[in-house]
């Protein structure tokens, strides 16, 4: 087996004022199952494009390994999935069979080869580039974040599938799923990058370690320092009288004046000399356990701009039915969602749930039979599942979105943003600050009722946190589709299954 090798690698893009990789050292194995973690923003896949070589290394990088990346590029979505898959990786139509071969393991229907790629469901896709990645044996995968998108039996399949595969880096932002996958974690934190041996578990408990030791050696440093400040104070002020008392002896006892008062000006000297370089030595050590505290993320507490509605029934749909392509996606939904109730629609990938949302939302088009009935003037905060067009600066969006631009960076701050990045253009943004910026927007934007398609996506661990603590703080009124189990657990007043049509009633 071979190995990456990466040495003092240091990378920043042009502009920026700090590195994201500084001198950083480290050799993987070529048949690690590495989890690559950190938060949003942090150098994740920029680590993996520069490992692509899509970015200027200048030589730190040495490796023989071969690279494949998830997601793959599709330059054109409407062509037929099995077009698209070959595409990708790179092979002719007589070796679709080794496509299919790993589709079955991912429990994914040969069908959808025949389909455009562009109408499979967001998870489908997953699933079919996962499968498209994997025909290969002698790459080394890049896999950059495959869980958005796939609900929990999707994360499941994709967790056993990876198990049982080898030398690949996987950036995920679920506990759960990176969990059973990984032997490896490298973690980007805000100071340092580290590599473990084990899963998560392992890295959370040896990281809380870390940082439970560094505050207490911190708050053990700090005692000494006072202690040793207040010495120095005082063998100041003893030198100080010792001197005065000395002059006045000396005038007493005319003669030895000049050999008592040098000989005690030096031994006061000697011991101030001492003191303050101890107290240096002191304050170079806190110096250095400063970095490594600023590993600590802080979690400051989100606010939501909601306002309580004065209606009780906020939304109705009776007997409610959406079509797509001329099919009918859902059975009929009967809801009558009132004030502070927050209801959770689930439904297998592919079944239509945003189609559904947009239905509710306002698009008669795909309305196929029944009624939304909205609440008279309520102003509803949609979050969109995919990303909005991010372009331009946070000032502009601020201003198309009609938020006050230092609420919308203050709440950036708060959701981990480094001020650094607020001058950067959205374009260039990672996915996951990406995400933050739209859900920013609607935290801050004054709402009575909130639409959130899956919100978590792409969001580290101590955002999702911040999020589920707000709700529960708040107990605004929602409308949400998310995949993550604990999360609706916790914020869900209810639940509703989003079930297909009878045929009979087609
Ligand atoms: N092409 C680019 N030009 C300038 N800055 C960029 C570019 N791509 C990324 N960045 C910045 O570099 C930093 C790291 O981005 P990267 O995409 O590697 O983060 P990440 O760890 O993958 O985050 P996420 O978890 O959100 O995917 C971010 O501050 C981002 O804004
Ligand atoms: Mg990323």
């Amino acid at each position: 087996m071979g190995n990456i090798q990466i040495n003092n690698l240091s990378f920043r893009y042009d502009g920026m004022t700090t590195n994201i990789f500084d001198d950083f050292s480290l050799n993987i194995d070529e048949s690690w199952r590495l989890g690559l973690i950190g938060r949003n923003g942090r150098g994740k896949t920029t680590f993996l494009r520069l490992l692509l070589g899509e970015l200027a290394d200048h030589g730190a990088i040495q490796t023989s390994v071969q690279f494949n990346y998830f997601p793959q590029p599709v330059t054109d979505p409407t062509q037929n999935t099995v077009d698209v898959l070959t595409a990708v990786a790179n092979i002719g139509s007589a070796d679709v069979w080794k496509i299919q071969l790993e589709m079955d393991k991912l429990k994914l229907n040969d069908d959808i080869l025949d389909r455009p790629f562009a109408t499979l469901s967001p998870g489908e896709q997953t699933k079919a580039l996962l499968a498209a990645l994997f025909i290969d044996d002698n790459t080394f995968q890049l896999i950059d974040e495959p869980t958005n998108h796939l609900d929990a039996e999707g994360r499941q399949t994709v967790a056993d599938y990876l198990r049982h595969k080898r030398g690949f880096i996987v950036v995920s932002h679920d506990r759960y799923f990176i969990d059973q996958v990984i032997d490896h974690v490298l973690s980007i934190d805000r100071a340092k990058v580290q590599l473990f041996v084990g899963n998560y578990e392992t890295w959370q408990r040896e990281f809380n370690r870390q940082i439970q030791s560094e505050q207490h050696e911190k708050a053990h440093l700090q005692t000494e320092i006072k202690s040793l400040t207040a010495n120095a104070a005082q063998v100041k002020q003893w030198a100080g009288t010792a001197e005065g008392k000395k002059s006045k002896a000396a005038y007493r006892h005319q003669g030895n004046v000049n050999l008592d008062k040098g000989f005690l000006v030096h031994k006061a000297a000697k011991v101030m000399k001492r003191a303050k370089s101890t107290v240096k030595r002191t304050e170079t050590a806190i110096d250095q356990k400063r970095t490594l505290l600023k590993n600590v993320d802080d979690t400051p507490e989100l606010t939501l701009n909601y306002q309580p509605p004065h209606q009780d029934h906020i939304l109705m749909l009776d007997d409610f039915q959406v079509a797509q392509n001329h099919q009918i996606l859902n059975a009929p939904i009967f809801l009558d969602l009132r004030r502070g109730q927050r209801v959770v629609l689930s439904a297998p990938n592919g079944f239509g749930k945003t189609t559904i949302v947009h239905a509710i939302l306002g698009d008669e088009s795909l309305i196929a039979s029944g009624h939304v009935t909205f609440s008279k003037a309520i102003h509803t905060s949609y979050l969109t599942q995919s990303f909005e067009t991010l372009t331009g600066s946070l000032a502009d969006y601020a201003e198309q979105s009609g938020v006050e631009l230092p609420t919308l960076l203050n709440t950036l701050r708060k959701l981990g943003f480094e001020r650094s990045t607020f001058a950067e253009d959205l374009t260039d943004l990672s996915m996951g600050q990406k995400r933050k910026v739209s859900l920013a927007r609607s935290l801050c934007e004054p709402a009575n009722f909130y639409i959130w398609d899956e919100p978590l996506n792409y969001l580290d661990v101590i955002t999702r946190q911040q999020i589920q603590d707000l709700i529960l703080k708040v107990q605004p009124t929602m409308l949400v589709i998310d995949h993550d189990r604990e999360f609706v657990k916790a914020v869900a007043t209810s639940r509703m299954a989003l079930r297909r049509p009878n045929k009979a009633s087609d």
